[in-house]
C-alpha cells in the first residue's frame, strides 16, 4: 500500500459523513441503506456475468467486488455494513480488506442477503433492489433527487480518492509498457492482452471495462470487442485502451504504438495526435467549459488532418462543415472516478441537464470544470469506412491517403487529469513516450 493511504482515506470519510448529512438533512431522511448489488445470471444458466458494485456503496468502501451487501449511513451513528458472507464450502466467504474504513463501521458478517432491519425513521433506499425487498412503507424507493445529490458528490475527488485514481494509473502503465513490448514481438491480440494482465498484475473480471486490443485495422472499431489468437500477418499498428482499478477508483488508459510496417504517412499523425492531446492537457483549469475544449479538439484535428494531407479542402471549409466528426465521432473525454465514464458529467452542480451539442451527441461531458475532476483527454483520428465513405468523391479528403492509412485502423492517446487551481496534474506517467 502507497504510504499515507490510511489517514487520507480518514479523512475522505470524515468529508463524506458530513457531506452525507448536509444531504440527507435537505431531503429530510434520517438515513440511506445502499445495496452493493449482485451479478446478474445468464439465461437459464447457472454460472454469472462479471459484477461491480454500485457506485454509492463504493464511495465508503473501495470495494468493487462485495456482492449482496448493504451499507446503512444514520448521520450521527456509527455506519453499518452487512456484508454477505454465508459459510459455505463451494465458495471462499467474503473478505475484508486491511484498510481504514473496516475500523469506523460495524460489521455483520452474514449468512442471509436479506436488507437490515431499519431502525423508526425515514429512510432511503438505494442500489439494484426491488421495492418488494424492504416492504416498508417509511422506507422511499430510489429517489431521483437523492440520487443526483449522492452523485454530485462524487465529481469533485478527495485528496484520497487522488492518490487511488493515481495508484491506479501507475499499476496499469505497467500493463501498457508490457502490452507495446508484446506487439512489437508480433504477438496477437490475446497475448497482447495476456500481457497487460499480466504485468499490471490483475485478473480479466476485475478491469473496469474490457480492454480494447485492435491491432492494425481493428484499431478503426471504436469499442473493438475481440482477441484475435493468432499472430496478425503484418503489424501496423495497435491501439491499446485499458484500465485497472484501485480501491474500487478506474484507471482508463489509451496508447497508440505504430507497427514495423506501418505506412510512412501513419508515424507522424500518432505524432501529432500526441502533440495535440498534450496541448488539450495542458488547457485544463477551472472555469472551462468543456464543450469548447472539445470543440478545440476538432479545430486541432483539422489542423493536424490538413498539414499531413488527409484533408485536402481549406482549414476554414473543414471547420464550418465539420469534418472532422467523420474521423473522431467520439467525446474528447469524461469524468472518471468510481465507474469509468462517472456520473454526473451532462448535468449542472445543482441538478440542471446539459445535453451535447446536435454535432457531438456522443460528449459524455458537457461541463464547466471545477479544481477537483478527474478527466479523461483522449483526442482520436479514426478511418471509420462508413463514417469516410460520404466523403469520398467531394474533394475534400484524398482518398489515397486514406487507403493507405486504413490498414491502420486508429489513433487514440487516452490520459487521466486532475482539474487543479495551479494547473493539470497528469495522473498517467507520460515520461519517454515518444515513437
Ligand atoms: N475506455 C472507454 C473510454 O475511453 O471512454
Ligand atoms: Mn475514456
Ligand atoms: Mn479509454
Amino acid at each position: 500500500m502507497p504510504p499515507g493511504f490510511d489517514a487520507l482515506q480518514r479523512q475522505h470519510l470524515d468529508a463524506l459523513e458530513s457531506a452525507y448529512a448536509e444531504v440527507l438533512a435537505r431531503h429530510q431522511l434520517d438515513g440511506v441503506l445502499l445495496y452493493s448489488g449482485h451479478p446478474r445470471r445468464h439465461f437459464a444458466d447457472d454460472q454469472e456475468a462479471n459484477f461491480a458494485a454500485f457506485g454509492h456503496f463504493q464511495h465508503w468502501t473501495g470495494q468493487a467486488g462485495l456482492a449482496r451487501s448493504w451499507l446503512l449511513i444514520c448521520p450521527g451513528q456509527v455506519s453499518r455494513l452487512k456484508v454477505h458472507a454465508p459459510r459455505d464450502f463451494w465458495h471462499l466467504p467474503a473478505r475484508l480488506p486491511d484498510e481504514a474504513w473496516v475500523g469506523r463501521f460495524e460489521i455483520i458478517l452474514s449468512d442471509d442477503d436479506a436488507p437490515p432491519v431499519l431502525p423508526k425513521g425515514r429512510f432511503a433506499v438505494l442500489g439494484d433492489v426491488s421495492q418488494a425487498c424492504l416492504d416498508d412503507v417509511s422506507v422511499v424507493y430510489q429517489p431521483e433527487a437523492l440520487q443526483a445529490d449522492l452523485d454530485e458528490l462524487r465529481v469533485r475527488k478527495s485528496e484520497y480518492e487522488v492518490a487511488c485514481l493515481r495508484e491506479a494509473n501507475r499499476c496499469a502503465m505497467t500493463g501498457h509498457h508490457a502490452a507495446r513490448q508484446a506487439f512489437l514481438a508480433g504477438d496477437s491480440e490475446l497475448d497482447i492482452q495476456l500481457a497487460y494482465l499480466g504485468a499490471s498484475r490483475q485478473r480479466e473480471a476485475a478491469l473496469p471495462y474490457s480492454s480494447i486490443v485492435g491491432v492494425n485495422t481493428h484499431g478503426g472499431v471504436l469499442h473493438y470487442q475481440h482477441y484475435d489468437t493468432a499472430p496478425p500477418e503484418t503489424c501496423h499498428s495497435l491501439l491499446m485502451d485499458a484500465g485497472q482499478r484501485y480501491r474500487g477508483y478506474c484507471a482508463d488508459i489509451t496508447r497508440t504504438w505504430s507497427g514495423p510496417d506501418a505506412d510512412p504517412a501513419f508515424r507522424p499523425l500518432v505524432n501529432g495526435v500526441r502533440a495535440l492531446q498534450k496541448q488539450l492537457v495542458a488547457a485544463l483549469r477551472p472555469g472551462i467549459s468543456f464543450i469548447d475544449l472539445h470543440q478545440q479538439m476538432h479545430d486541432g484535428l483539422t489542423e493536424l488532418l490538413v498539414e499531413q494531407g488527409v484533408i485536402t479542402c481549406s482549414v476554414v471549409h473543414a471547420q464550418a462543415s465539420g469534418l472532422t466528426r467523420a474521423f473522431c465521432p467520439h467525446g474528447l473525454g469524461h469524468l472518471l472516478g468510481l465507474q469509468v465514464h462517472d456520473v454526473a458529467g451532462r448535468r449542472s452542480a445543482d441538478g440542471l441537464p446539459l445535453l451535447p451539442p446536435s454535432a457531438d451527441p456522443a460528449l459524455r461531458l458537457t461541463r464547466e470544470l471545477e479544481a477537483g475532476m478527474v478527466v479523461t483527454i483522449e483526442p482520436g483520428v479514426y478511418i471509420i469506412p462508413q463514417l469516410i465513405e460520404p466523403y469520398r468523391d467531394s474533394g475534400d479528403i484524398d482518398a489515397s491517403v486514406v487507403q493507405r492509412l486504413a490498414c491502420h485502423g486508429g489513433i487514440r492517446i487516452e490520459d487521466n487529469v486532475l482539474v487543479t487551481r495551479q494547473g493539470p496534474d497528469n495522473l498517467t506517467s507520460t515520461t519517454t513516450e515518444t515513437e
